[in-house]
């Protein structure tokens, strides 16, 4: 079976990959320098397949030593995860944003070019679509990027694209994820950010454990349904499941190709909020303040381009999608 090497495999979406290849009967190499991640994830993919992933603890930056794993393995194909991914912290911290992700990418591409290992899965975003006009958004629309954690994205697919441009060999699929949420089913793996979170699911379990007193709304009067923000979260196990396709159906796809990852619908702020309602029996406390600069009113996916190439789809609901984020955080058996 095919060995795949997961960079940043210790993280949320990288650790719900290793699992889905390992249920998939493939062979995983991983690298994670725990930036953002825990160790002890490694065990617990182990505990959910049955199976063992082999796991370098070092920064992808580290050439010798990623040419090494190399050495160690014969690697059918990459899947690049590692990199940093929050967007206010990009505005304070740019040079490490560029250093970190476009440095983590160009030792990649080197190592891999000298080992004749030519296929490769990127972890790009939904951000490099800046605030698009076009909904739902298609891989085709205009690309922007409003901060520096963008602008790495979308400098990382220029560079790919102008890589696979000039050499043919090269399989690149870059993938644009929407809005990742949710968790395992069985409770053992799930988003575990250092730090304060920014995103809406794990600000909301941590008003539901206590860390934090109010979820904060910000804006109610976008021109959406209910006047809250529009997203389209797409649970962690069905993006795994977009990796797998990906990655398995990466020799048909020659060039570098951008594919959206999302359900295709969208969900508002207040929505996902009566959700975690409901599946908590109680009401969580909330309140309405201004917009949070930088914010746009809808993004939700075009998702047919990898339905087509790949008869891929999600699968999981909304309510899964928070069911599972309450399992992960100790709230639901
Ligand atoms: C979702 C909605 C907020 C927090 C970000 C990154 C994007 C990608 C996914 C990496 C919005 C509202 C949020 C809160 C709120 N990450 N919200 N109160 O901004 O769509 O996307 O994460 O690739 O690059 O930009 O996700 O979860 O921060 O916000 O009202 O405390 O929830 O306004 O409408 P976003 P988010």
């Amino acid at each position: 079976m095919p060995t795949y090497l997961l960079t940043g495999a210790a993280g949320f979406i990288g650790s719900h990959t290793c699992v889905a290849l390992l249920e998939a009967g493939h062979e995983v190499v991983a690298i994670d320098n725990f930036a953002n991640s825990h160790a002890d994830v490694y065990e617990r993919v182990e505990q959910i397949t049955g199976r063992s992933v082999k796991h370098y603890d070092f920064d992808v930056r580290d050439r010798s030593q990623l040419a090494a794993v190399f050495g160690r393995h014969q690697i059918d194909g990459v899947i690049h995860f590692a990199g940093l991914k929050a967007v206010g912290e990009s505005v304070e911290r740019p040079w490490e944003y560029y250093e970190v992700n476009l440095g983590s990418t160009m030792t990649l591409i080197s190592v891999m070019r000298e080992q004749d290992c030519f296929n490769l899965v990127f972890s790009s975003s939904a951000t490099v679509y800046g605030e698009s006009k076009i909904l739902p958004i298609p891989e085709s629309a205009p690309l922007s990027a409003s901060n520096p954690y963008g602008r790495s994205k979308l400098i990382i697919e220029d560079m790919l694209r102008d890589l696979s441009s000039s050499d043919n060999r090269w399989h690149i699929a870059l993938l644009r994820y929407f809005n990742p949420v949710g968790a395992h089913p069985s409770g053992l793996i799930g988003e575990d950010p250092k730090g304060r979170p920014n995103n809406l699911f794990p600000v909301i379990t941590q008003v539901i454990d206590g860390r934090l007193p109010e979820l904060q709304i910000f804006g109610d009067d976008y021109d959406t349904p209910d006047g809250t923000g529009v997203r389209d979260y797409i649970h962690v196990c069905d993006l795994a499941g977009g990796h797998l396709a990906a990655v398995e159906n990466l020799g048909g796809l020659g060039g570098a190709h951008a594919i959206n990852l999302g359900s295709g619908n969208g969900h508002s702020v207040r929505e996902v909020l009566e959700q975690f309602q409901a599946v908590l029996g109680r009401s969580l406390p909330h309140c309405y303040v201004a917009r949070r600069p930088g914010d746009a009113a809808s993004c939700y996916a075009d998702a047919s381009r990898a339905a087509e190439l790949w008869s891929w789809r999600t699968t999981k609901t909304l309510q899964e999608m928070v069911e599972d984020s309450c399992r992960w955080g100790g709230f639901l058996k």
